[in-house]
């Protein structure tokens, strides 16, 4: 997969190199690149922002250096995957705490895109007309992605955070493709977080690890775990319980939640 990233701090993007998805890049599956937009601001100052039209606080980026970033990086897309039933076009996404949510869905489908071109605003954000540009003009997807309710000073750490949720996603970027499947959010496990991990020591300064994890007993080690992944999402994200589907819990399940003081009936979500 190509990920390109346009900043006007290409070093907010050094961190990627770490870890699982710098291992990934040296062995050629994800190719990032990292793009100066002041490499497309042509005037005497390299300027990227200006006055908000209509007034007001702060500054929005200007137009043109973005226009003429965003078009030189757009790949040709390959469109040989019909079967998938995916759009093989580049997705441009820009980084905004006005955009839609970023969820671990959004990953996933991500994931299948032979190209992410993120585009980081700061200041007030980038003038809208950059974005009406490249859906009317652009041979590409365009997204406004929000990470969380919250405001960060630009999308670069927010870019970081989706570049890792979607490059750990892909074939041979994570050893054992088992470990997504029962992550929180995973595919393995729809709506409920994850059951908590123990290891070695059996027991570490008078705290035991639970009994039932050494009893070599498989089934109750899966029925331990599953009630445990419902206590904590009843406890940590009560929406997620009301949200399943019909038919996900069963009388198990129901007894556990009710036994803890959550109440949640059959004909529910
Ligand atoms: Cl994607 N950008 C900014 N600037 N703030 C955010 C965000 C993104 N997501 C949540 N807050």
């Amino acid at each position: 997969m190509r990920i390109d990233v346009v900043t006007i701090f290409p070093a907010f993007l050094e961190p990627t190199r770490l870890s699982l998805l710098g291992k990934a890049m040296t062995g050629g599956l994800v190719d990032l690149r990292v793009h100066d937009l002041r490499d497309w601001a042509h005037d005497r100052h390299r300027s990227v922002d200006d006055t908000p039209a209509g007034g007001g606080a702060g500054m929005v980026m200007r137009p043109e250096p973005w226009a003429l970033a965003l078009a030189s990086l757009v790949t040709e897309a390959d469109l040989e995957r019909p079967e998938t039933g995916v759009s093989d076009r580049p997705l441009l996404v820009f980084p905004t705490p006005a955009g839609e949510l970023f969820t671990q869905r959004q990953a996933e489908q991500w994931a299948r895109r032979p190209q992410l071109i993120f585009a980081c605003g700061r200041y007030e954000g980038i003038d809208q007309r950059v974005l009406d540009y490249a859906r009317a003009e652009l041979p590409v997807d365009v997204a406004e992605v929000s990470i969380g309710d919250y405001v960060l000073a630009g999308g670069e750490s927010a870019t970081v955070v989706m570049t890792e949720a979607v490059t750990r996603l892909l074939p041979g970027v994570v050893g054992n493709p088992e470990s997504l499947t029962e992550e929180s959010h995973g595919l393995g496990s729809p709506g409920l977080l994850e059951y908590p991990s123990y290891t070695k020591p059996q027991d570490w300064r008078g705290y035991p690890v639970p009994e039932v994890l050494l009893s070599g007993h498989h089934a109750a080690i899966m029925r331990w775990r599953r009630d445990q992944a419902l206590l904590r999402t009843a406890r940590h994200r009560p929406e997620l319980i009301a949200a399943l589907p019909a038919g996900e819990l069963d009388e198990h399940d129901l007894a556990v939640l009710a036994e803890a003081g959550f109440e949640r009936s059959h004909d529910e979500g």
